[in-house]
């Protein structure tokens, strides 16, 4: 991807994260999700790219816009093709309950840059770039821990792992705390945690646990972009969730989108099947401030945004902090954003 063009997908999750503020602690989560999908949409559609969203929303008959598939930039000949990945807010819920770590993200790159995964679950690991080749999801996970700690020459007990509080997870967090890990429990927002994993100055080592598998593959493409490693695996509704048939009959589907884009099940992705090319770039806007980035804050009319750029290519890491005069202008995207 052209260098001047990776700077412009910072305008685009600014947008977003700047019409889910709008939203902040009012307890509507559908609303700030909505007014952060419009406003990332507009900013896409105003793109010199030949864009297509191929992790996004959802399927065409689920998803208003930002669906898979939904082509999204000027499409002038001479546009640059692009596949778009999107999660206008990761973390909706902390964004309506006015909680730390919420973020607006996406990573872009060429045609067939990122693996297409339908929404579901995903089991995932992610080092940084120091432990690069040590981790194996096949290997129970005090293995793993063992190789990380052993190659970062470290004890086990000056480990520290990010993992999702969810009941789900309750055994491995008790499992790592048995093993002397220190355990890091972030109610929602994988996505920061897995990309803090991965920065130079970063203090978590690991991130584990099972989250959403569209979040894994924006996830991906930061890890590769910042030269750290991930496995992942995609797992059916029932095996996250309990044998019930509600979770049985959402397998079902999942199992059968997961056979029509040819993915592998329950079987472990690496880093490469994940994310195939590192001329990428991804960009994530802070929506409330966590250990990652700032959130935005608004005096008045003028509001701040904080947002890491990283070029896959170069590996520049960026983080750009603009200012925002939200009253100059009477636009679709000023509309959303004084919602
Ligand atoms: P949303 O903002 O889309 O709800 O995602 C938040 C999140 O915590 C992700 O970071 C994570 O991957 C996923 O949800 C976990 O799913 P669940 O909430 O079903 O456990």
């Amino acid at each position: 991807m052209k260098r001047s063009l990776s700077i412009e997908f910072s305008r685009v999750t600014e947008a977003a994260a700047l019409a889910a503020f709008a939203w902040l602690g009012r307890g509507n989560k559908n609303a700030a999700d909505e007014a952060a999908v419009k406003a990332m949409r507009i900013i896409l559609n105003q793109m010199e790219i030949q864009g297509e969203v191929v992790i996004g929303e959802g399927e065409i008959d689920q998803a208003p816009m930002l669906y898979i598939g939904e082509k999204v930039g000027l499409w002038q000949a001479d546009n640059e093709i692009v596949s778009v990945a999107v999660d206008p807010i990761d973390g909706t819920r902390m964004t309506a309950m006015g909680q730390a770590n919420a973020l607006s993200v996406l990573a872009a790159g060429g045609r067939e840059t990122f693996l297409q995964v339908p929404d579901m679950y995903m089991e995932k690991l992610v080092v940084g770039q120091d432990v690069r080749g040590m981790i194996d999801l096949n290997l129970p996970l005090e293995q793993n821990l063992r190789r990380v700690a052993s190659k970062k020459g470290k004890l086990l007990s000056q480990l520290t792992v990010a993992v999702l509080d969810k009941p789900r997870h309750s055994s491995v967090i008790a499992e790592m705390q048995q093993l002397g890990v220190r355990v890091m429990a972030i109610p929602d927002g994988d996505v920061a945690a897995a990309v803090q994993c991965c920065l130079p100055e970063s203090q978590l080592d690991l991130l584990y646990g099972i989250g959403g598998a569209p979040e894994g593959v924006i996830t991906a493409a930061a890890v590769r972009a910042l030269g750290g490693d991930m496995q992942a695996r995609l797992l059916p509704r029932n095996q996250v969730k309990g044998n019930t048939l509600e979770n049985f009959a959402f397998a079902e589907k999942e199992i059968s989108r997961c056979e029509a884009l040819n993915v592998p099940i329950n079987d472990v992705l690496k880093l490469d099947d994940l994310v195939r090319d590192d001329n990428l770039v991804f960009s994530a806007t802070g929506i409330t401030s966590g250990d990652l980035l700032n959130g935005i804050q608004r005096k008045g009319n003028l509001a701040t945004t904080e947002t890491l750029l990283i070029r896959g290519r170069s590996r520049t890491i960026r983080k750009i902090q603009s200012s925002h005069y939200l009253d100059r202008k009477d636009t679709d995207l000023h509309r959303l954003i004084e919602a």
